[in-house]
């Protein structure tokens, strides 16, 4: 063999991995992911005039970690959104050097409290956001827009709130009727410390109260949001505060919540000893809930990041873009024998403008049933009774040596989701992983929804008391779907595939 040989096949074996992981093939479909460049948080996400808004965490430079800036989409239906130009962008500062815009919310200071619109102005949006000054400062600033947030100024005596700390972010804010008051939960995220302060006009904020030192604290606490919350099949509503910190499983991320009451100054959590998580994916980080929206809408809104910084520089999304986020889910909560919890759905227009592309009902499964569909893009529903089965497997995004494992273990009543053999997954030592959460049937059935677009999974199960997001990557594209019972019959109830456009 001549001495050139090994490299030259090596380079033979390069481009044939390229051509069939071509990066775009992982662009979701109905996800919004940024025309290029790389993407954390959701941000100032607010609704007014028809328009819902997200901004989120945006390098205007490239597809790493850097510069960040508030960039900007809106959409009429929660589900296509346009990009519009970057709104708040880092800024150079006199003694040279930078302000970055870190994570914050937006609010419609339809009453001019602010004092930043002309009188009698409704519409007056306000930023509220972390200035973050590298290896220096972490303080909250605010920035006003007349114009439905396409322009925007910052306030000239900004910060409006700062301790003095190099972390200290991520103010999230909620006009709060019974005191007339703006109401600011922002995080000490070392302290696993957050804290509320008032407000009558979004520049002097009074200290009212802390929470922390419980629940997860693996990780940093970042992100917080405080949302009411209502009760499903009763008249009442509970607060809800939502930290972005650990994960159940080591070193990974995921959000926290507490479910308690919040009377004007302190938040009071319901239970003190339970770690209660909003998804029990990987992929699913710093979500917060939309401000404004209108009254007919009763359940608050969220859409998070889909990423984890565990590995979220690395993912193999090419050079043009990275990162991600979650369709809006709605939220409500959940009496059950343990407390209340929150459950989760995609928001409902979601459904709107599907189109049936597969179904089939009551069907006995014995051994393998390969679904006649195939597809990487689809709105899946299914739901199984395991009867003398011991596991029931749903393989997605299948192909001879590639599948996404969805699993019921009818014993443990666990679900669980496996990417190890899903595509691409060596790209970073901690990528690879099986999520599993406990989820009992009901009434002896098991009811899954399942929200595929191309590498970013949405698992819904029992109506959204349970959820897990992941990304996969899978290099083959054959998009196959099969449902296998193990250890008996199962009887599959319904399955229905619907495609988006
Ligand atoms: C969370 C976070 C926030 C911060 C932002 C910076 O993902 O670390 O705490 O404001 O990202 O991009």
């Amino acid at each position: 063999m001549k001495k050139g040989t090994p490299s030259l096949l090596l380079l033979l074996f390069s481009v044939v991995c390229w051509a069939q992981n071509k990066p775009q093939d992982y662009r979701p479909q109905y996800h919004y992911t940024a025309p290029k460049n790389w993407v954390n948080d959701p941000n100032g996400m607010v609704y007014l005039d028809g328009e819902y808004h997200l901004f989120y965490q945006y390098n205007p430079f490239g597809n790493v970690w850097g510069h960040m800036s508030w960039a900007h989409a809106v959409s009429k239906d929660l589900k296509n959104w346009e990009t519009l130009p970057v709104a708040l962008p880092e800024f150079d500062n006199p003694d040279g050097t930078q302000t970055m815009i870190f994570s914050g919310c937006a609010v419609i200071d339809s009453m001019n409290t602010s004092r930043f619109f002309e009188k009698g102005f409704k519409k007056g949006m306000v930023a509220i956001f972390t200035s973050h000054i590298e290896g220096k400062a972490q303080h909250q600033s605010i920035a006003y827009s007349a114009d439905k947030g396409r322009t925007w100024k910052r306030y000239d005596k900004n910060p409006v709130l700062d301790l003095g700390m190099k972390d200290f972010r991520d103010p999230n804010v909620i006009w709060y009727p019974q005191k007339q008051v703006w109401i600011m939960t922002v995080v000490k995220p070392l302290e696993y410390i957050a804290q509320f302060y008032e407000s009558k006009d979004l520049k002097k904020w009074t200290l009212l109260s802390e929470f922390g030192k419980q629940g997860d604290m693996t990780k940093i606490w970042e992100c917080p949001s405080l949302t009411k919350v209502p009760v499903a099949g009763s008249k009442e509503t509970k607060w809800v505060l939502m930290i972005s910190s650990g994960h159940r499983q080591k070193n990974y991320l995921a959000m926290q919540y507490f479910v308690g009451d919040f009377d004007g100054k302190t938040f009071t959590s319901q239970k003190q000893n339970e770690i209660l998580y909003v998804d029990e994916g990987k992929d699913f980080y710093a979500a917060i809930p939309f401000n404004n929206l209108p009254k007919s809408q009763t359940k608050p809104i969220i859409i998070g990041w889909v990423n984890d910084w565990e590995y979220a520089r690395e993912i193999p999304t090419g050079d043009t873009w990275r990162g991600g986020f979650s369709v809006a889910r709605e939220l409500s909560l959940k009496k059950t024998a343990d407390g209340l919890r929150l459950v989760q759905l995609p928001v409902s227009s979601f459904k709107n403008g599907q189109k049936e592309a597969f179904s089939v009902k009551n069907k006995t499964i014995e051994g393998n049933y390969t679904v006649p569909f195939k597809g990487e893009v689809f709105d899946l529903t299914v739901e199984i009774q395991p009867q003398q089965a011991k596991t029931v497997t749903f393989n997605v995004f299948q192909s001879k040596d590639e599948a996404t494992v969805i699993r019921y273990d009818v014993a443990a009543q666990e679900l669980s989701l496996d990417r190890t053999h899903s595509g691409q997954v060596n790209f970073h030592p901690r990528f690879s992983s099986v999520e599993r959460v406990k989820v009992p049937l009901k009434d002896g059935k098991l009811k899954i929804r399942l929200l595929a677009d191309k590498s970013i999974l949405e698992l819904y199960a029992q109506d959204g008391e349970s959820v897990m997001t992941d990304w996969v990557f899978p290099t083959q594209h054959e998009g196959g779907i099969s449902l296998t019972s193990e250890g008996g019959k199962a009887k599959l109830n319904s399955l229905t595939i619907h495609t988006l456009h």
